[in-house]
Order: structure tokens, then sequence, then C-alpha cells
């Protein structure tokens, strides 16, 4: 499907949320709900790559996701792991730049073995750039960056601080800001996502749970974004 919209975002973020709830009603486990919500993962990507958006990213596992049940963790960690192998064609054939945000050091080391291949093997394509936050929080992002930044600034107390210093300090420095954020799955709220980066994205929220967001969903919240008068405190 060709999309026809002219005011595209550049950077389009998505909270994925209702996989649990959508096992749930169809009377499986939560687990299936994940491995359903990764078909929906690639759908996003492949279109966004197709539509010329040059930066997707994904909310894929918060800092809090850590205190859900153990086997909850492990398999949703383990299918993280399968996929980046899985879908390395998949990158290189759609020119996708991939990368990870988040506290990696919690992760496991398989994981960020796979995470680190990836993003290697991925560096050198210049299309879109795809982005998966993983064990990441807002706050978290914010509290690395000011320690870094003070660390800097004991060094080099003639530094101006102003919001583009403090940006360079966070995981997301040199990636433009969201221009759209979309949530599924109903819920209102940003969930300790992108905090500072997130001061004039345009929110969409709908209830269509994670695994049923697929390239239609995705092309609708495009073009709510498109109707939207973005004004930056201006008149
Ligand atoms: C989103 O789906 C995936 C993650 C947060 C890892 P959920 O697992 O939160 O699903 P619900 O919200 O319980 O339905
Ligand atoms: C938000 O979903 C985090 C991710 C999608 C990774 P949650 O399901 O964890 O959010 P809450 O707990 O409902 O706010
Ligand atoms: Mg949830």
């Amino acid at each position: 499907m060709e999309l026809n919209i002219e005011k595209l975002p550049v950077h389009v973020t998505l909270i994925m949320d209702g996989n649990g709830r959508w096992a749930t009603l169809r009377g499986r486990e939560r687990v299936f709900g994940h491995a359903e919500g990764v078909e929906s993962v690639r759908a996003v990507t492949t279109a966004a790559a197709r539509w010329g958006i040059k930066y997707i990213s994904f909310f894929a596992f918060s800092e809090e996701n850590w205190n859900r049940p153990a086997a909850e963790v492990e398999t949703l960690m383990g299918l993280m792991c399968e996929a980046m192998n899985k879908e390395l064609p998949t990158f290189m054939e759609n020119n996708i730049r991939f990368r990870v945000l988040g506290d990696l050091s919690r992760l496991s080391e398989d994981l960020r073995d796979s995470v680190e291949q990836t993003c290697r093997a991925t560096d050198g394509n210049d299309g879109l750039t795809m982005i998966l936050f993983l064990s990441y929080s807002g706050k978290w992002d914010i509290l690395q960056a000011a320690e870094r930044m003070a660390h800097d600034l004991i060094g080099n107390p003639g530094l101006r601080v102003d919001a583009a210093l403090f940006g360079n300090y966070l995981v997301t420095a040199g990636i433009p800001d969201p221009d759209l954020l979309i949530r599924t799955s109903g819920e209102k709220r940003i969930s300790n996502y992108m905090l500072w980066q997130t001061a004039y994205t345009e929110y969409v929220f709908t209830d269509t749970l994670w695994p049923d967001f697929r390239e239609a969903e995705f092309r609708a919240a495009l073009e709510e974004y498109s109707r939207r008068d973005r004004r930056f405190g201006k008149v």
C-alpha cells in the first residue's frame, strides 16, 4: 500500500502495549501475545521504511518491567534475542540501521552480544533508523545524563549549560525528538518513557492492542498526525 500524506513525521515512536490482554482474550498465555507483537513490529517497521520515514522507535521493555514475574521477563528477553538474529536479513534488504538504547548493563551477556552484532552489521545502512528502547526509562536517562554532564562541568566550569548541551548526554543524542508518539491498548499515560524528548511530541492513543496494530492502523495514526497544527508556543 502506498501512502499519500504530505506532512510525514521524521521520528515516530510507539509504546507497544496490550500484548498480555490480547493473549488473555484468546485464552492463551501472555507470552503468546508478545510473540504476536513481534509481527507487528516487523509490519510497522517495513511500512515505515517503504514510506520514507527516517526514524522509528519502539518502547520494548521499561526499567519497571524488570519487576514482572521472572518467567515472563525471561521469555521476553529470549524473544528479543531471537528476533534480532532472525530479522537481520529484513534490516539489510530494507536498508535499516538498527540501534538499541537503554541500560544495557542489566541485559544478559547473550542478549548484549546479539544487540552488538545486529547493530554493527547494520551500521552502514542509511535508510530508516530503527531504535529499540530496552531496559529504558525516561527518569533513568535524565539521571545518567545529569551525572555525566556534572562530571564534565567539574573539569570545565565555563561550559554553558543549555537544552542542546544536556541533550547531548541523553542516550538519544543525535536522534531528533519524536514528532509523533503512538500508544496502543487504550492506556493514556507515558509510563516513564522519553520524558525530556517528548516535550513537543504529538500523541495518538488507540484502543487497538499491540498485536493487532499493523499497517492500516499505522497509516491511520499518520493521517491523524498530518491533521495536527504544531505551533510550538507560537501563534
Ligand atoms: C506490552 O504488552 C509489552 C511490554 C510492556 C513488554 P503488555 O505485556 O504490557 O500487555 P498488557 O498491557 O499486560 O496487556
Ligand atoms: C509500557 O507498558 C512499557 C512498554 C511498552 C515497554 P506497560 O504495560 O509496562 O505500562 P503500564 O505499567 O501499564 O503503565
Ligand atoms: Mg501493558
